[in-house]
C-alpha cells in the first residue's frame, strides 16, 4: 500500500493527501507509520477529528501518555489543550522534544488545530538525525558516551545524548533547549556552552520544517529525532490546539 507524501522542506516533513484519519485500514496505517519514521513529521489537512477519533488514532501507535503536570480537557486526560495564555506563559516557544524530561519520553505528538489565530501562531520541526550527521567525528566520539540531564514539571531524567531509533535504527542528537540542562558528570555551567551549541546547530534554518495551521490540520511527529518550537507571534489572539502523545520508551 502506497500513500500520497509530497516533501514539505529539503530536510524533513511529508503533506499527506488522501487519507482520511478516521478510517484507516491496517495497510494504509502501516504505510502512515512507514511515511513517519521516513519523514518524521507528517500533515494532514481537512480532517476535523472529533475527540474520540484523535484518540483512536493515537492508540494506534500505542498506549496513550498523560501529561505530568497539564491538564487534558475535561473527562479526556489524554488530550492535552494548549491554548493562547499570552505569550509570557507559553511554555511551547523554545525548541523542545516532548517532556524528555520523563524516564520513558513520549515517542508520537498527534496536534490537532482546533482554534486558529488570524495569522501567526506557526510551528517548527528540525531534523535531529540530520543535526547528528552535521557535527563532526571529534566532536561525535566526544558526545557517543555522553548522558544528559532532563527536568521539567517537578520529573527529572538522564538520557543519552546520541540516542538510536528504535525503528530506524539510526541515531539522532537527543538534547533540547527546553528540559535539557547539563551532561552527567559536569556542572551546569560546564555543560551550558556545548549544550547551546548544540541546540543552535540541530535548529539550524535548513534543518527545519515550518507550518501554518487552518482548521482540520493534523500534524503528527516523532520526538525521537525532531526537535519542534511554537512561534507566539499572534498576541492575545485565540488559538487551541489538541495534543494526543504515545507513550515511549527509555532512550538508548
Ligand atoms: C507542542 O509543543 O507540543 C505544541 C506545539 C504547538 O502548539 O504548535
Amino acid at each position: 500500500m502506497t500513500i500520497d507524501v509530497t516533501p514539505v522542506s529539503g530536510s524533513l516533513g511529508g503533506l499527506v493527501s488522501g487519507v482520511d484519519l478516521c478510517d484507516l485500514d491496517d495497510a494504509r496505517f502501516g504505510a502512515v507509520e512507514e511515511a513517519l519514521w521516513r519523514l518524521q513529521v507528517l500533515v494532514f489537512r481537512d480532517q476535523y477529528l472529533a475527540i474520540d477519533d484523535h484518540l483512536a488514532l493515537g492508540r494506534r501507535f500505542g498506549p496513550l501518555h498523560t501529561h505530568p503536570a497539564v491538564a487534558g480537557v475535561e473527562g479526556h486526560p489524554e488530550v492535552l489543550r494548549l491554548r493562547n495564555l499570552g505569550k509570557e506563559k507559553t511554555i511551547t516557544q523554545v525548541w523542545h522534544s516532548d517532556v524528555s524530561c520523563e524516564r520513558e519520553p513520549p515517542s508520537i505528538s498527534i496536534l490537532r488545530a482546533v482554534e486558529v489565530p488570524p495569522a501567526g501562531g506557526d510551528t517548527l520541526w528540525a531534523n535531529q538525525y540530520a543535526a547528528l550527521e552535521r557535527l563532526s567525528p571529534g566532536l561525535r566520539a566526544i558526545l557517543a558516551p555522553l548522558r544528559a540531564l532532563h527536568r521539567g514539571f517537578g520529573l527529572e531524567a538522564t538520557h543519552p545524548v546520541l540516542r538510536t531509533h528504535p525503528e530506524t535504527g539510526r541515531q539522532a542528537l537527543y538534547v533540547n533547549g527546553g528540559f535539557t540542562y547539563a551532561f552527567e558528570g559536569m556542572t551546569e555551567r560546564e555543560s551550558r556552552p556545548l549544550l547551546d551549541y548544540l541546540v543552535g546547530l540541530g535548529s539550524s534554518l535548513d534543518l527545519t520544517m515550518r507550518h501554518t495551521w487552518a482548521p482540520g490540520d493534523v500534524v503528527m511527529w516523532d520526538n525521537r529525532c525532531v526537535m519542534h518550537y511554537a512561534i507566539h507571534d499572534y498576541d492575545d489572539a485565540p488559538r487551541e490546539m489538541h495534543r494526543v502523545t504515545v507513550c515511549g520508551e527509555a532512550p538508548v
